[in-house]
């Protein structure tokens, strides 16, 4: 990490799900500074590359994590035009602006991935959404800052901001108030807990390490095997869950159904196995 005193961290998107988890892990390595759009300490909307540059130079990081992003798959697909703003020109923005030695990290997703059976490798990407796609301009360009780290991710666990619902958070939700919930069966993925990514991704940054990499749990789960499970541990019964098939729901974009990701390449930076997706659940 940079030589001068303290390091600074700055996190976009650190008004969003996972922000309060990256700065959690960020505070025990440095001063973080958070920004978003409409909140945060700091606020920017870094589809624009001046406030980009703004808020860059205003906070002079050792460190900037872009978890910025618009993650909302069926928005994007309505609104093609403004997830590229968002997750493709935004993260060129936050790319050109870096300042000499500060090391960029961007939050990417699985959904780079197409729809054919996983787990997926790095270099096999050909997204099937709109979402996927523009996730996957964003790395691009992200990579054009020297020593750039991307990570594919996906994430769960408890939400510590307002207004902002995980995958976990939702199953438990309905199940508590005995809603009705359906648990798809027919779509894979490996997950790890919020808590789990945040510090991988700062351990990656002391390490020193570069490129792109899937950052997901070793094995992975349909997402009914992962809503049961989930409710296991919280012991909350699942009298109101039922599996179905992601096909059920009709106008939504298009998806994958397979988005394990294979961490082989993680592992091998990291020198030791990822945590299995039931260790992940454990630790709810
Ligand atoms: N959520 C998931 O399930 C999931 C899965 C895989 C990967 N990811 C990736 O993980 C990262 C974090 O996702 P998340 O779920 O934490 O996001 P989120 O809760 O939807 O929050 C989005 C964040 O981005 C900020 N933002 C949006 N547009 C912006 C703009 N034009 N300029 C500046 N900031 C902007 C928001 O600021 P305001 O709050 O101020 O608007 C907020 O802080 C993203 O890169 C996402 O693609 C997410």
């Amino acid at each position: 990490m940079a030589a001068r005193g303290k390091n600074l961290i700055l996190i976009t998107g650190g008004t969003g799900l996972l922000g309060p988890y990256l700065a959690a892990a960020a505070a025990r390595r440095g001063a973080v500074m958070l920004a978003g759009r409409r909140r945060g300490q700091k606020r920017a909307d870094l589809s624009d590359a001046a406030a980009a540059r703004r808020l860059i130079a205003e906070a002079a990081p050792d460190i900037v994590v872009h978890a910025a992003a618009w993650a909302d798959v069926d928005g994007c697909e309505r609104e093609p035009e403004r997830a590229d703003a968002i997750n493709r020109q935004a993260t060129a923005n936050v790319a050109a602006a870096m300042p000499a030695g500060c090391r960029l990290v961007v939050v990417s997703t699985d959904q780079v991935y197409p729809d054919r059976p996983g787990p997926h490798r790095e270099g096999t990407e050909a997204p099937v959404n709109a979402y996927g796609r523009s996730k996957l301009a964003g790395e691009a360009a992200a990579l054009a800052a020297p020593g750039a780290l991307v990570l594919r991710t996906n994430f769960f666990g408890p939400s510590r901001t307002r207004g902002r619902r995980s995958l976990s958070d939702f199953v438990l939700d309905s199940l508590r108030a005995a809603e009705p919930v359906t648990l798809f069966g027919d779509v894979l993925f490996s997950p790890l807990h919020m808590a789990t990514l945040a510090e991988i991704v700062f351990e990656l940054v002391e390490a020193e390490i570069a490129g792109t990499f899937n950052l997901g749990s070793r094995d992975g789960m349909s997402k009914s095997e992962f809503g049961l499970a989930v409710a296991a541990v919280a012991g909350v019964a699942a009298d109101t869950a039922t599996i179905g098939e992601s096909t059920m729901r009709a106008g939504r974009a298009p998806r994958a159904k397979d988005l394990r990701m294979d961490v082989g390449k993680l592992e091998r930076a990291l020198g030791r196995p990822m945590p299995t997706l039931a260790e992940e659940v454990e630790k709810l």
